[in-house]
């Protein structure tokens, strides 16, 4: 379980102070898929790069397991597979397979661990007929899969992504949905924030809802039909922005 604790974090831009997360809370509970909106500026990145250790809260507190993430990063990064927007980290000059081979080294993985580890995820992802091939020629969909299996080598039991579809074609949207629900059945965390309202009403079972770097709403999807009455995410959304329904 995660726990974030009345976190803030500020940025000087240039002369001005930007609160980009203002006092937040809110637990990611184990197993359970997260989706993460808000407007552009809302914090998001943000409060994901505080998850996966790369950036310190100015205040508060963040916990894995009970445990502060900053304390021993090394161990938390271990757990974690993080992904951000179109940044696939892949190294065009290699194949699908060296990139992986790659990041499982970085891992501490043996080489008898990576290559089973690529075996399955080659197949769960339908890489195998071009696992030997430079990334270079890849397709936006091809990419996003090895970026996908590079997140996923060292077996992490928790997944941060940070808008995985944007800009993806329908193709490769499905390929990370596909992916979440398999993942998502093995019991394995997930966090990814998206535009598409659509995506969290199909994969997530809880919603985190943000506004300038404050939480809107943060519990179970059904628990927010329930009180509200309605079933449409892009409905509530608008509204609880809009209506100013902040609980902090
Ligand atoms: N490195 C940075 N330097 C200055 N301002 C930043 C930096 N990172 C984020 N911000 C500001 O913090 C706010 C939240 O940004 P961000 O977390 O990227 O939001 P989102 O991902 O929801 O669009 C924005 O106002 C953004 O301009
Ligand atoms: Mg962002």
């Amino acid at each position: 379980m995660i726990v974030v604790d009345q976190v803030t974090k500020q940025f000087k831009d240039k002369k001005q102070v930007v609160k980009a997360i203002d006092y937040l809370s809110l637990t990611v509970k184990k197993g359970h898929v997260v989706g993460l909106i808000g407007e552009n500026g809302a914090g998001k990145t943000t409060l994901l790069r505080m998850l996966c250790t790369l950036i310190e809260p100015d205040e508060g507190n963040i916990t894995l397991d009970g445990e502060n993430i900053f304390e021993n990063k090394e161990k938390v990064r271990s757990r974690l597979g993080v992904l951000f927007g179109s940044e696939t980290g892949l190294y065009n000059r290699l194949t699908a397979r060296e990139n992986l081979e790659y990041f499982g080294t970085l891992y501490g993985m043996s080489s008898h661990d990576i290559k089973n580890q690529i075996e399955m995820l080659a197949k769960r992802f339908g890489m195998r007929k071009y696992l030997d091939r430079k990334v270079e020629g890849f397709s936006k969909g091809m990419r996003q899969k090895v970026a996908i299996a590079r997140t996923l080598i060292h077996n992490p039991d928790i997944v941060l992504f940070d808008e995985p579809t944007t800009g993806l074609d329908i193709t490769s949207s499905n390929i990370f949905r596909e992916f979440i629900y398999q993942y998502k059945s093995e019991g394995k965390t997930i966090v990814f924030s998206t535009h598409i309202m659509d995506e969290i009403a199909q994969l997530c079972e809880d919603v985190i809802m943000m506004h300038k770097g404050q939480i809107v709403y943060e519990g179970s999807l059904e628990d927010l039909y329930a009180q509200e009455n309605n079933r449409d995410l892009n409905y509530l959304f608008t509204s609880k922005v809009v209506r100013g329904d902040l609980y902090v």
